[in-house]
């Protein structure tokens, strides 16, 4: 960690601000950020892995940077690794973010879980907060268990769950930047037709992110876009916007693809309590490409 400075310019600390959602949030916040991670481009070195083993680690980061706000961005995010690897998704994905909240907590900061539409079984979505989680994977059942853990050790925290980010990013690693790859290269993309979510532009999950923290909202809260979708037609309407061929973009069952954990099929998220609060809604594709074209912060706009 860089030192002293810190606490000066610290309101917000985001774990895992070298993902795609942190990333996001770092862009919208500012100096007002700091990011705290494994890799060195994090000014607070964590790793959630160790932070488990040793949930002391957690204090003395919030001792080191004292912000206002955490937000917890940071996952095992890679849902068919956890499945053979179930004690590193438990370690990052539940008990360290328990820790992190624990931690916050006694030092009077907020936080913000970042959660998914993972936790559910995808038999009746789309889902609103008041749904029974029920995962299918272990990535589901980690995140799960994290949700619980982190309101255990902090009942006025807010789990933030979404689902299918995309948008700007500097890894350019989400889901449209490997579309218009293939679509670019003149390769058929195999896209699943029964994956059924809400797709979520990352600007304004970070701002709606934002809002909530400053918000007196506490529990579960979803935040993701307006249309349900199959991944097909999320696909077909990013390649629109952006003029690829979208005639690459072949539709398939998830059942062919092989995945090694099992996807929630007709999920998405429902934003019942970020709507009734009245936070920054997410546009739906169109209006969020269009955004995107103007940006010049990620990778080159596919
Ligand atoms: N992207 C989506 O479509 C989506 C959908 C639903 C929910 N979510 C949720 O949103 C949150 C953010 O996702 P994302 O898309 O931003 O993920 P991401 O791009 O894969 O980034 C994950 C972040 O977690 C960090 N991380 C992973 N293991 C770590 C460890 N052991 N110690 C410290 N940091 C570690 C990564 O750091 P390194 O760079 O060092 O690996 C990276 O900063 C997650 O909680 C995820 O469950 C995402």
């Amino acid at each position: 960690m860089a030192g002293a400075t810190l606490s000066d310019v610290c309101d917000w600390l985001v774990v895992g601000g070298t993902g795609q959602v942190g990333g996001a949030l770092l862009r919208l916040l500012g100096p007002r950020a700091i990011s705290a991670g494994r890799s060195p481009a994090n000014p607070c070195l964590v790793d959630l892995e160790q932070l488990a083993e040793e949930p002391g680690q957690a204090d003395r980061l919030m001792a080191e940077a004292r912000p206002r706000t955490v937000v917890i961005a940071a996952a095992a995010t890679n849902v068919d690794r956890c499945e053979s690897e179930p004690a590193m998704a438990n370690a990052v994905n539940a008990t360290a973010p328990a820790a992190l909240a624990r931690a916050a907590h006694r030092i009077g900061a907020k936080t913000v879980f970042v959660s998914t539409e993972y936790v559910f079984d995808g038999e009746a979505g789309p889902y609103d907060e008041d749904a029974e989680p029920r995962p299918l994977s272990v990535y589901g059942s980690s995140k799960a268990a994290g949700e619980q853990a982190v309101l255990s050790a902090d009942p006025d925290a807010i789990v933030v769950r979404t689902t299918v980010v995309y948008g700007p990013e500097r890894q350019g690693r989400n889901f449209a930047y490997r579309l218009a790859g293939h679509l670019r290269a003149g390769k058929v993309l195999r896209v699943p037709s029964d994956q059924i979510s809400t797709p979520t532009y990352n600007r304004d999950l970070a701002t709606a992110l934002v809002q909530l923290a400053q918000s007196s909202l506490r529990g579960i809260v979803h935040v993701a876009g307006p249309c349900l979708l199959g991944r097909d037609g999320f696909a077909v309407e990013v390649a629109r916007e952006a003029g690829l061929d979208g005639t690459l973009i072949e539709s398939v069952k998830t059942a062919s693809l092989s995945q090694v954990a099992r996807r929630p099929l007709r999920a998405g998220l429902i934003s019942r309590r970020a709507n009734e609060w009245g936070s920054h809604p997410v546009r739906g594709t169109a209006a969020a490409v269009a955004d995107w074209r103007g940006d010049t912060y990620g990778l080159t706009w596919p």
